[in-house]
């Protein structure tokens, strides 16, 4: 397994390219389900969740192509399986989206349950609830969901909690439901749009995206569309983070400043200059040590908690104390006794960590197990003194398109080496 070696100390310096967002376009390909004709795809990032979505669509039999810009044609004229399997399932809980879509458009699906992961028990209660609200008959057997119906009903969903691909689903599903739809206490999160936008080019009638009431009208069939994906923002948020962590200036290019509002916010309070364009940001910290920051994660449009790990980065070296509160999942703070063992002053009390930062880190071989809180520890590594080595990166390649070569680009000292 490869591991990620950084030798801290380098500030950022220099511009990179924004990828297109992993939270978009895993459900825009669970979408294509939904579609009579080729759909293309355009802006995927290279990452590893993308290729397990391509996977499993393959196992069902949908037919996939890619071409040289990596965009991704999906034609499931061939699909001959509804089934997604445990193996899958297991190590990438978002092919819970093919539910929705494979249920709405073909009248079955069976799905395995995801079950707990790093970050909290994350039960899938509310895609179920939704899905039988709207006439679906519901079974979870030998760990399976197993859905059946012979067209699913418009109805109205007043969901308990905002939940992301809760909302995907049940809005996938929805599209070639009889009648209206109305979902209210919706997610309002950038991706949740941006699916709502491509369904509509495939010829669904959804409005109210970016609201908490989603309302949608039921069609006869999608067809075909091209579609491209939003830039994401946490990446985005991800490289800020890194350039003020260091003391750097960086510009990224392709980009959306427009839904980066919280973040960009808390940014300007650890004392970064911000400058913004229509596709791109720009972040200098003037060489000055960042400020520590106090903030509370909470769905969009608040501070967003894909972005919680990365902020503990910047508090435990940050001029002052801070706190970070989690509220969205239960155990979300794995980076946090792995911080320590980089010599972070930082203690968590209930869904709070609460740092004093310290000038420098120390260099150590740490590791994560989910995705955030790993990126969270590269950071980390470029303001330790020594080596940080940084194992199972297998999660960063997860959400983060080749991020050793855009974090040496902007001058940082690291390489992926073979274990
Ligand atoms: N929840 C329930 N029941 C449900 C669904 C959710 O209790 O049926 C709870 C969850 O346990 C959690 C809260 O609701 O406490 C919110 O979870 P949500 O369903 O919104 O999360 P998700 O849809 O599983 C997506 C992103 C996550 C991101 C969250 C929150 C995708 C593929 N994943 O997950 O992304 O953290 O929304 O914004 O869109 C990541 O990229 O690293 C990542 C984990």
């Amino acid at each position: 397994m490869d591991k990620l070696i950084i030798s801290g100390g380098e500030a950022l310096h220099g511009e990179i390219r924004i990828s297109g967002a992993k939270n978009a376009v895993l459900p825009i390909m669970a979408a294509t389900l939904l579609a009579d004709s080729p759909v293309t795809i355009r802006n995927v990032p290279h990452l590893h969740d993308v290729t397990t979505t391509m996977e499993l669509l393959g196992q069902m039999g949908v037919h996939l192509t890619l071409n040289e810009n990596m965009d991704i044609e999906v034609d499931t004229s061939t699909i001959n399986s509804l089934y997604a399997p445990y193996d899958l399932v297991r190590t990438m809980r978002s092919s819970i989206l093919v539910l929705g879509p494979m249920l709405s458009r073909f009248g079955r699906a069976d799905v395995s349950l995801p079950g707990g992961c790093a970050i909290g028990s994350r039960p899938v209660n509310l895609h179920i609830k939704g899905l039988q609200a709207m006439g679906a008959d519901v079974e979870v057997i030998n760990g399976y969901i197993k859905a059946r119906v012979d067209r699913l009903k418009g109805t109205k969903l007043v969901m308990d909690l905002v939940t992301v691909t809760g909302t995907e689903n049940l809005m996938m599903a929805a599209t070639l439901a009889d009648g209206v739809t109305i979902i209210e206490n919706a997610a309002r999160e950038p991706e949740v749009t941006d699916l709502a936008n491509c369904l509509n080019c495939m010829g669904a009638k959804i409005s109210g995206a970016g609201t908490d009431t989603l309302v949608i009208e039921g069609v006869e069939r999608l067809s075909g569309t091209e579609y491209k994906v939003l830039p994401d923002r946490i990446e985005t948020g991800s490289y800020l983070v890194a350039a003020a962590i260091t003391g750097g200036h960086v510009k990224l290019k392709d980009t959306r400043p427009d839904i980066m509002d919280a973040v960009l916010q808390a940014l300007q309070e650890a004392g970064a200059d911000i400058t913004i364009g229509e596709d791109w940001i720009e972040l200098d910290m003037h060489g000055k040590r960042a400020t520590a920051v106090n903030v509370q994660t909470a769905p969009y449009p608040a501070f967003p908690t894909d972005m919680q790990a990365q902020f503990t980065a910047l508090n435990v070296v940050a001029e002052g104390a801070g706190t970070i509160t989690e509220t969205v999942f239960e155990n979300r703070f794995m980076h946090v006794q792995e911080m320590q063992r980089m010599g972070a002053q930082i203690t968590l009390k209930g869904n709070t960590a609460i740092s004093t930062g310290v000038k420098r880190l120390t260099g150590a071989p740490v590791m994560a197990t989910d995705l955030r809180a790993s990126a969270s520890l590269v950071l980390a590594g470029l303001v330790a003194d020594g080596e940080t080595s940084i194992g199972r990166i297998y999660h960063i390649d997860r959400g983060y398109e080749r991020i050793e070569e855009k974090l040496a680009q902007l001058g940082a000292n690291i390489r992926r080496v073979p274990a």
